[in-house]
């Protein structure tokens, strides 16, 4: 393990913090038959029960790769081959799973089963797990007519994340092209099935401005409502079409940390801009989730609304800086989001900042 963690010792398709970046190669595995399987039986006995996983809450893997093509998003365009765990290995997990007590199941897949025939088939494997496990899925919103919310919810779904990424129509070569009217409509049929659902946001794509990532947000938190935002600065991988153009454009078109990726600036956001902006969005996301989890103290109609939001960053953007506690609302890393400790930050920050609409 230690070779494998300084990189002595290189495993195809495994990357450890030594061995990302530059020599780092895409190295797809195809064949999903020659991936073992953590659940399904070998020689009487699966991985997981050998290394004594715990029954509670599993992950699930049914398909790599992504049929769609985003610009950004490495997932498709550093692997471009999509592709299914074959269904006899998806139906011995589900056996594997009907003899556990499971309690909740978080399907890895970037968009569940992939293209949607599948995201069907998949749903009604689920739907056999006796147990009824709490599932979470990522789904395009495009998929989520009225047949396909029945069946998530059958399939006992609680949970979605879906891309939006942006509702700047002017942002064609990014391929999110999204149809409003339609996303509105599948958000409602979640909310009346009850289930709930967070929105994903990238801002930073060359082209957007301070005004069209602002109506971006608008339109999250006043229309669409999910329970949580999720909001990306644009991480600029290789292999992407984004990276291709940036390297035909130039660093005035599009600028990022040759480390993290992170965008720094852009041909209509500069660096000062984008710096300030993306605290912006850190405290919206994890003050938006703090009233999504009390209930809107009782006022949503008066607290969801962007000119809220815009004013209690005023507010807490007047405070030190170096302050622990602000420096994390503004910093949170969304994937790493500490509820009860941002939860305990915002109960402080609102009765301190006197905050009312
Ligand atoms: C694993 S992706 C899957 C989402 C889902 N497939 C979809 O597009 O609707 C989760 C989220 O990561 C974010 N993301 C993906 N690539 C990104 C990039 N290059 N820079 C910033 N955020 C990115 C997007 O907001 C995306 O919705
Ligand atoms: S962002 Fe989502 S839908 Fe788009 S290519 Fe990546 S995984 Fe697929």
């Amino acid at each position: 393990m230690n070779d494998i963690m300084k990189g002595r010792l290189m495993i195809p398709g495994v990357y450890t913090r030594s061995t990302m970046g530059p020599r780092m190669e895409p190295y797809p595995i195809l064949d999903l038959r020659t991936v073992v399987s953590p659940y399904a039986p070998q020689r009487g006995c699966s991985f997981f029960d050998r290394i004594g996983g715990c029954d509670e809450h599993l992950y699930w893997e049914t398909s790599r790769g992504c049929v769609f093509r985003c610009a950004y998003c490495a997932y498709t365009h550093r692997r471009p081959v999509f592709r299914t765990v074959p269904i006899e290995r998806l139906q011995s997990e589900v056996e594997y799973f009907n003899r556990r007590d499971i309690k909740s199941i978080f399907v890895t897949d970037p968009v569940l089963g992939g293209p949607k025939s599948n995201t069907r088939r998949v749903l009604g494997l689920i739907s056999q797990i006796e147990s009824k496990p709490r599932v979470s899925v990522l789904l395009r919103p495009e998929y989520l007519d009225q047949e396909m919310v029945i069946l998530l919810q059958r399939a006992n779904v609680g949970w979605l994340d879906l891309g939006l990424q942006t509702t700047n129509p002017q942002l064609q070569y990014v391929h999110r092209k999204n149809d409003i009217p339609f996303l509105l409509s599948s958000c409602d049929l979640l909310r009346d099935a009850g289930m709930g659902f967070n929105l994903d946001l990238i801002i930073g794509f060359p082209g957007d401005n301070k005004e069209s990532m602002l109506e971006s947000i608008r339109f999250v938190i006043e229309e669409a409502k999910p329970n949580t935002i999720k909001i990306f600065p644009l991480r600029v991988y290789p292999g992407t079409p984004i990276h291709d153009m940036f390297l035909s454009r130039g660093s005035s078109w599009l600028s990022f940390d040759n480390h993290t990726r992170l965008v720094k600036s852009t041909a209509t956001c500069c660096q000062e801009e984008m710096d300030e902006f993306t605290k912006f969005c850190n405290t919206v996301v994890t003050f938006y989730r703090f009233l999504s989890e009390e209930s809107w103290l009782h006022k949503e109609q008066e607290f969801r609304r962007l000119p809220f939001f815009v004013r209690v960053f005023e507010k807490v953007s007047a405070l030190e800086y170096s302050d622990a506690d602000i420096w994390h609302i503004m910093n949170c890393p969304q994937n790493a989001y500490d509820r009860d400790k941002t939860q305990g930050v915002w109960t402080r920050m609102f009765d301190e900042l006197e905050i009312t609409n």
